[in-house]
């Protein structure tokens, strides 16, 4: 077996710092930057017992590339042996692990045994001195039965800890703050914010884990534990990543991953494997009960379940507990894609179906993102669907669920909120409209097979609004090439569905469209010869798609966006799609072809820029006008230092972010400016405008082109 290298220490100006690098709503992949190298987050911490080591971590390292374990400081604490070795060599050496070691602080043995005899000081002063990346303060375990006055005594006492806590770990040791509060959403909220908000000695917390929550999953209270998870969140600062104390079934991850947690830890790895039992990604398997695999991994591939179960049993453990590992790991990978490819809530929706109770849990969350309450849930809930990028290029799969994604809900509120009818009609007249036209049963793309039914409607009556029904609801027909609504993937009935009235009238009220009378029309074939007089019909509906788009997804009045299109020229591909849109002659937009939004060049980023008015306010400024359906093109401020490099093309770092609008969209344009305001660039938010105040460690926006490169800055 060929040996992993040893880790990269951090920079010692990065220690403990945490850095988002994608994101797919309330996901993240992220990198939390430790002595002994980089979490990669979401990722795993098995549980080591230093007694007892079914895997070598050292193993772990090598084969499965964990990049971090936890073990438990009191258990090494309590026993002289351990302990002395561990102060003289240091814990890596002690368990022989070169990458990042976690530890716990004796809470669990609390929970589990009754009281531990060891200090709230003593305890960070043991982890500190044996050299451990990530320590835990001494928190107060509040269990789901406990009375509410008992669970407030557990957060109070654990956040008056905290302070001492932080002191004694000095410059080098990095602290888990755990969060507990038991069922009481309040509590967690409460909980959330006073420990996210200890700046601490040297610095605050670096992780702050959900504590408390292992009896619920003992008893596969999954709704319970993601009502904890969210009403957490919602006070947490975002720059810190999120672990849930002693979770570790594979079912859990994608749920959980998409609901915004970081880091796992779970000794059930090995506690299933002793136990005769394997993991798999839905579920658990006993090994007495099969004839086969059924789910494999590379270690299983050697055995048969009948050569495993005549094994002596501390072999058979062990070769249950690498397969459980490894499917831990696989298993973790896939979320890890599925944020990168903007799926992770339909690989939760997936696996939702594979436990009742995960079931129950995920359609309780689903309850929660359609009508947010206004409590901790909620916010998180709200905050989870606006962070999420409305449009993303590639299929999804016609399921149960797809119209409550965050991305779909997300689309539809902005449209809800955003879309307006035209200002003006193809044949130059102004005026109320008179219709809705319902183009109904026919596929995407829309421009091809349902064109030819537009223009000869809006031929018949000019003050027409066409909609699309899809399968997910009715849209503009300016909006007909955003994806995932133009790549539903399904039977071909799926296209031929069509909404009963009532469903018409509720997603027409949506529009704010309901009182216009409607009339659906099936598309028939396209005829071969081009309408009569259609090219100025198609022109005004390029204009209605681009300053539609440019509101919806980009907040921008369509007032202004009429200015833009008023003299618009295009280019078209050879599939006939508006590639390069000219204002006045100068290319000022390009349609994005893979997902249908929009994407500026440096001359479009000027004229929007020529649109907004002062300057965003700074994070921590209170904004007290009225909410705006169109606040403008999303923008980041940031500081003067950084204006000459991003002025040039250079991205924009956290950390060099003053303040930016709360509307910003991860993965939308957005401008760069200064503190007057003035345009220093433009590009694509890679976090949300909340992130961009805490975090000051890794991408903020992705620069597409600086808006002073002629200049002599
Ligand atoms: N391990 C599992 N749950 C907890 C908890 O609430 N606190 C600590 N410190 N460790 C845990």
């Amino acid at each position: 077996m060929s040996t992993r290298p040893d880790p990269v220490p951090c920079r010692p100006q990065d220690l403990g710092k945490f850095e988002i690098l994608q994101r797919d709503g309330s996901a993240r992949i992220g990198r939390l930057h430790t002595k002994h190298g980089m979490l990669n987050t979401p990722m795993l911490l098995p549980v080591v017992n230093p007694n007892i080591r079914t895997i070598e971590p050292r193993e772990m390292w090598d084969k499965y590339r964990v990049d971090g374990l936890i073990t438990n400081s009191y258990v090494m604490w309590k026993h002289n042996d351990l302990s002395e070795y561990a102060l003289e060599h240091g814990v890596h050496k002690l368990i022989d692990f070169p990458g990042v070691v976690v530890t716990d602080s004796g809470t669990f043995q609390s929970y589990v045994y009754g009281d531990v005899e060891v200090g709230v000081e003593e305890i960070v002063e043991f982890q500190r001195d044996i050299g451990v990346d990530v320590g835990t303060m001494l928190d107060v375990f509040g269990r789901p039965d406990m009375s509410r006055d008992q669970i407030i005594s557990a957060v109070d006492i654990t956040a008056e800890r905290a302070p001492i806590s932080l002191e004694k770990a000095g410059e080098g040791l990095l602290l888990n703050g755990p969060i507990q509060g038991g069922l009481h959403d309040d509590l967690r909220a409460l909980a959330g914010q006073v420990m996210g908000d200890v700046s601490g000695v040297h610095r605050g917390f670096t992780v702050h884990p959900i504590g408390g929550i292992v009896p619920l999953m003992e008893n596969q209270k999954y709704r319970e534990l993601f009502q904890i998870l969210l009403s957490a969140k919602s006070t947490l600062p975002p720059n810190r990543p999120i672990h849930l104390f002693g979770c570790g079934h594979p079912l859990l991850f994608p749920m959980s991953i998409a609901l915004g947690v970081d880091i796992f830890d779970s000794a059930a790895y090995a506690l299933f494997a002793r136990g005769g039992r394997l993991l798999t990604p839905t579920g658990t398997v006993r090994l007495e009960e099969i004839q086969e695999w059924p789910h494999q991994s590379s270690e299983l591939f050697n055995w048969t379940p009948e050569e495993v179960r005549g094994m002596e049993s501390k072999e058979r453990e062990k070769v249950l507990a690498r397969h459980n590992l490894e499917v831990t790991q696989s298993e973790l990978a896939r979320c890890r894609e599925a944020i990168r490819n903007g799926k992770i809530w339909q690989l939760a929706e997936e696996r939702s179906h594979s436990s009742g109770q995960l079931r129950e849990a995920f359609l309780w969350v689903l309850e929660q993102l359609d009508e947010p309450d206004d409590g901790p849930v909620g916010v998180s809930a709200m905050r989870m669907i606006s962070s999420t990028n409305p449009v993303r290029s590639g299929g999804e799969n016609l399921v149960d669920d797809i119209e409550e994604r965050p991305h779909i809900l997300h689309f539809k509120s902005l449209l809800s909120m955003r879309w307006r009818i035209p200002g003006s009609w193809w044949d130059g007249s102004s005026g109320p409209p008179k219709r809705v036209v319902i183009i109904e049963g026919s596929k995407p793309p829309w421009r091809d097979s349902s064109l030819h039914t537009v223009i000869s409607s809006l031929k018949e009556e000019p003050n027409s609004i066409v909609v699309i029904s899809t399968p997910i609801g009715l849209i503009p027909y300016s909006m007909e090439d955003v994806s995932p609504w133009c790549h539903i993937d399904g039977s071909d009935e799926i296209w031929d569905l069509p909404l009963d009235e009532d469903e018409i009238v509720e997603e027409l009220d949506e529009l704010d469209l309901s009182d216009l009378p409607f009339i659906r029309i099936s598309p028939g074939p396209v005829p071969e010869e081009k309408i009569e007089g259609s090219q100025i019909i198609r022109d005004w509906l390029d204009k209605c798609s681009i300053v539609d788009k440019l509101s919806v997804l980009n907040g921008l009045s369509p007032t202004y966006g009429c200015k833009i299109t008023s003299d618009m020229t295009s280019r078209r591909s050879k599939t006939d799609r508006m590639v390069n849109l000219y204002s006045k002659g100068v290319h000022v937009i390009s349609p994005r072809l893979n997902d249908g939004g929009i994407s500026l060049t440096l001359e479009g980023a000027r004229l929007l820029h020529s649109y907004s008015s002062k300057p965003p306010l700074s994070f921590g400024e209170e904004y007290s006008g009225e909410e705006l359906d169109h606040p403008g093109i999303a923008r980041v401020m940031i500081i003067d230092d950084a204006i000459p490099f991003v002025g040039q093309g250079r991205n924009v770092m956290q950390g060099y972010v003053l303040g930016a609008d709360p509307h910003l969209i991860p993965g939308q344009p957005c401008l760069v400016v200064d503190s007057k305001g003035n345009l220093v660039a433009h590009g694509l938010a890679i976090t949300t405008a909340r992130e961009m105040a805490y975090l000051n460690k890794g991408l903020a926006v992705r620069i597409r082109d600086g808006a002073l490169k002629d200049s002599d800055i």
